[in-house]
């Protein structure tokens, strides 16, 4: 039985996850609004099938491509890229993947003005873009067999990203390309790369890595309103339970939002603050312009997967939470773990984190860099950016001067 909850503990943890819908979503008050106007957001997003490149990126002037990989359990996925900068001029450095965290898909990197937004600025600085998108997102919603309205099809978490999704991104970039690549990671994009360089996977195909807002142990995440959140969430848990595809903008994430904002104690007018920190350079009249494109679906599985990593501190597959089911899955009892010491040494990495990041928490982080203390000193960089939250990440407007530059600087020595 998959979707099993871990028991009651799990449960505000889990609701915490929900809510971080909001996380990349909506800043105060837009996220008011969006509560208060259920039917707005009760209507999921429309499919546009117009296209990725048609829709956000030629507009503002750039070449791009649409491409279609199949991973090999059968999902198809879309990739764009922009191989030319605004100038004109054809990309004449190396390939650089972009890999979304959750909620979210490629458009996460194309979310400001093109002077602020990275996937642009790497293309006017002669990089090879390209944006992934993870299965489930609007623009990768296809399957070979399978449809988004069966079951089976939301039937992963984040390890199938790992084990399926970034495998095919890195080798089919690298088919096109016949280059090695660099990575840019935010959320539960650093994970997904973390453990397959934990497991040695895909170093072949890559020169280095920059992680934004790593996501490796969760153990320290803030939450303050969980306790208003169990009473909630216990009260709709045979719904949670049924629930295969996370729609955030459905009717079941709108009234579990609702209920939450009536608690006494809880101001919604803030629950992007609670929840990630408070975000200092995030464009706030943007907000319509994001909600027209996220916060995308997710599996209600990847949630489960990632209430465990919070509940247990550790960095393991997904728990079955019956050593049964475990055997007949991983062959042992318990579940795998992602062992971040096996790491290679010399992996290029860039780690850069925000001290008012509460998804990305400074200790969480710290953890993860303990890990990383035999790493070569001139293969790793840590940035830390006192005043920066989970989002200003990919959506500040002075990222390009804070994040971006010291990034392709970075990219340029390796
Ligand atoms: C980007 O360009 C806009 C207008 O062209 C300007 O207002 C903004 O300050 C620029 N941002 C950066 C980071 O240079
Ligand atoms: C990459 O190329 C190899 C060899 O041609 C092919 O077998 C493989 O399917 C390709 N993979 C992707 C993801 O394009
Ligand atoms: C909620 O927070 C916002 C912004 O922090 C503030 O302006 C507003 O007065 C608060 N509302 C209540 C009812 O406390
Ligand atoms: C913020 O977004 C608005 C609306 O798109 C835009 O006009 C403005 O130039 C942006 N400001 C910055 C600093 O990017």
């Amino acid at each position: 039985m998959y979707y099993k909850l871990q028991g009651m503990a799990d449960i505000p943890k889990i609701l915490l996850l929900l809510v971080l819908l909001y996380v990349l979503a909506a800043e105060g008050r837009r996220c008011l609004y969006s509560i208060n106007s259920k039917d707005d957001l009760i209507v999921s997003s429309p499919v546009n099938n117009n296209g990725f490149c048609k829709s956000v990126v030629e507009p503002q002037g750039y070449v791009c491509q649409e491409h279609k990989l199949t991973t090999e359990d059968g999902y198809i996925l879309s990739m764009q890229r922009i191989p030319v900068g605004r100038s004109g001029k054809t990309a004449d450095k190396p390939p650089v993947l972009l890999q979304h965290g959750i909620f979210n898909d490629g458009f996460t990197w194309l979310f400001n003005l093109p002077n602020e937004s990275l996937a642009f600025i790497l293309a006017d600085n002669g990089f090879d873009v390209w944006l992934a998108n993870t299965r489930g997102t609007k623009y990768s919603r296809g399957h070979t067999t399978l449809s988004p309205n069966d079951k089976a099809y939301w039937d992963w978490s984040w390890d199938e990203l790992v084990a399926y999704d970034l495998p095919t991104s890195f080798q089919y970039v690298f088919n096109q390309t016949g280059q090695k690549l660099h990575y840019v990671g935010h959320s539960l994009g650093t994970l997904m790369a973390l453990a397959a360089f934990s497991q040695e996977k895909l170093l072949n195909m890559l020169r280095s890595a920059a992680l934004l807002c790593p996501i490796a142990h969760l153990n320290q995440i803030p939450s303050p309103p969980t306790q208003f959140a169990a009473g909630v969430f216990l009260a709709e848990e045979l719904y949670w339970l049924g629930l295969r595809e996370f729609v955030p903008r459905g009717q079941a994430a709108v009234k579990l939002l609702e209920d939450i904002c009536h608690l006494p104690g809880i101001n919604c007018s803030n629950v992007m603050t609670i929840f990630t920190g408070s975000n200092c350079c995030v464009n706030s009249s943007r907000m319509d312009i994001l909600l027209d494109h996220e916060p995308q679906p997710t599996a209600t599985k990847n949630l489960i997967h990632l209430a465990q990593m919070i509940r247990k501190g550790t960095i393991a597959m997904y728990d079955y939470d019956d050593q049964g089911e475990n055997m007949v899955h991983y062959g042992q009892p318990t579940p795998p773990l992602y062992d971040m010491t096996s790491i290679p040494n010399d992996l290029p990495l860039f780690i850069s984190h925000g001290g008012k990041d509460m998804l990305s928490d400074v200790k969480d982080v710290q953890v993860l860099l303990d890990s990383l203390k035999d790493h070569d000193s001139d293969k790793l960089v840590v940035q830390f950016i006192e005043d920066y939250a989970h989002a200003d990440f990919v959506m500040g407007v002075n990222a390009n001067q804070v994040v971006y530059d010291p990034i392709m600087a970075f990219f340029r020595l390796n």
